[in-house]
């Protein structure tokens, strides 16, 4: 049985994973997120100084729930970008640290990579082939994978502006709703008319996706009437203008590829309705949909030693001295 210990620090979220054999056995997590809030977005120098105070902490925890001793630990895998470049530095200095005072193998780990591997945590392996959909506050990607641990990772489209989360975020702020905006416009939008306001659905060419224009209509609509905005019906007709073009291109990447697996993660794929309307899509072309439960699409640990478990069963060669952050990973 291979144990695999998983840090992530690339953002706010300091997670910390153990992973046996593809099974999670123990995990903890800590926020910088209240720390942000007054500023309205991750401010680095508070994220990195957050991981530093919570690492050692979660690590411990983390043990603690998995019932294992770090004697057992047979892999160190941690978060190597992108994310923000002091936040990432935290989290590659203690795994650099620990799997030389362990003697096991460090693995650098993409945080998208992650993203996808955590829906393996509660479906298991995935297909041979399938279509994945990330969507994130940093990344709005459409991707066709064959094996996560290796094979070249097809992209098939990215948003030409803000990402989706980016646009959840910047719309709650629009709307007096605080941060992280996805979950506030969420529950504001579980009270209000998602047809009320046709907001544009912006379908730039093939795979692409763009949502500046889409948070321009909404300031633009709130601008217009201020005294009678009923931010719920606001919410929930962004929330659909959103979802809607989101599985819709998912949906087809799906059939004109020729893939019968879909599979949503990030932390945008713990929106209600987007999971909704995509099983809905997808029973409708016949597409399997993977979409792991809402705490495992927001960033974690666990999500990085599950690449980590995938990289060590391909037996792909690790670094522990060498590994550098790349906080522009492509
Ligand atoms: O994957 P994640 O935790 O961190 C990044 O890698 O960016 O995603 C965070 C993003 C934020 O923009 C947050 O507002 C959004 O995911 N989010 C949501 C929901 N929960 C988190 N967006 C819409 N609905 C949600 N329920
Ligand atoms: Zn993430």
């Amino acid at each position: 049985m291979a144990v695999v210990l998983g840090i992530e620090t690339s953002c706010d979220e300091t997670g910390v994973g153990i992973v046996a054999d593809g099974r999670l056995i123990g995990e903890a997590l800590a926020s910088s997120m209240e720390e942000h809030a007054r500023f309205g977005g991750v401010v680095p120098e508070i994220a990195a100084r957050a991981h530093l105070e919570s690492l050692m902490p979660c690590v411990g925890k983390a043990f603690a729930e998995a019932g294992v001793s770090p004697r057992e630990v047979d892999a160190v895998a941690v978060t190597a970008g992108p994310g923000l470049a002091t936040a990432l530095q935290t989290g590659v200095a203690a795994a650099k640290s620990l799997a030389l005072a362990w003697d096991v193998p460090l693995y650098g780990v993409h945080h998208l990579a992650g993203h996808v591997a955590a829906d393996t945590l509660e479906h298991g392996p995935l297909p041979a082939r399938c279509v994945a959909l990330i969507v994130s506050g940093g990344h709005t990607s459409l991707l066709l994978l064959d094996d996560l641990a290796r094979a070249p990772i097809r992209h098939l489209g990215d948003t030409r502006d803000d990402a989706a989360g980016e646009a959840f975020d910047k719309v709650a702020r629009l709307l007096g709703l605080g941060y992280p905006g996805g979950p506030a416009v969420a529950k504001a939008a579980l009270g209000g008319d998602p047809d009320k306001i046709g907001f544009p659905r912006a379908m730039p060419g093939s795979y692409s996706f763009s949502f500046s224009g889409l948070k321009a209509a909404v300031a633009r609509w709130v601008e217009r009437s201020p005294g009678d905005v009923h931010v719920a019906d606001v919410a929930a007709s962004f929330q659909e203008a959103v979802v809607d073009v989101l599985t819709a291109k998912a949906v087809r990447a799906c059939r004109d590829h020729g893939v019968p697996t879909l599979v949503i993660v990030g932390g945008v794929a713990a929106n209600g309705r987007l999971r909704e309307l995509a099983a809905e899509r997808c029973a409708r072309a016949g597409v399997e949909l993977r979409v792991p439960a809402p705490r495992l699409c927001t960033d974690n640990g666990a999500m990085i030693a599950a690449v980590g478990g995938l990289l060590h069963a391909a037996g792909e060669p690790a670094s522990t001295f060498g590994l550098s952050v790349d906080p522009s990973a492509p």
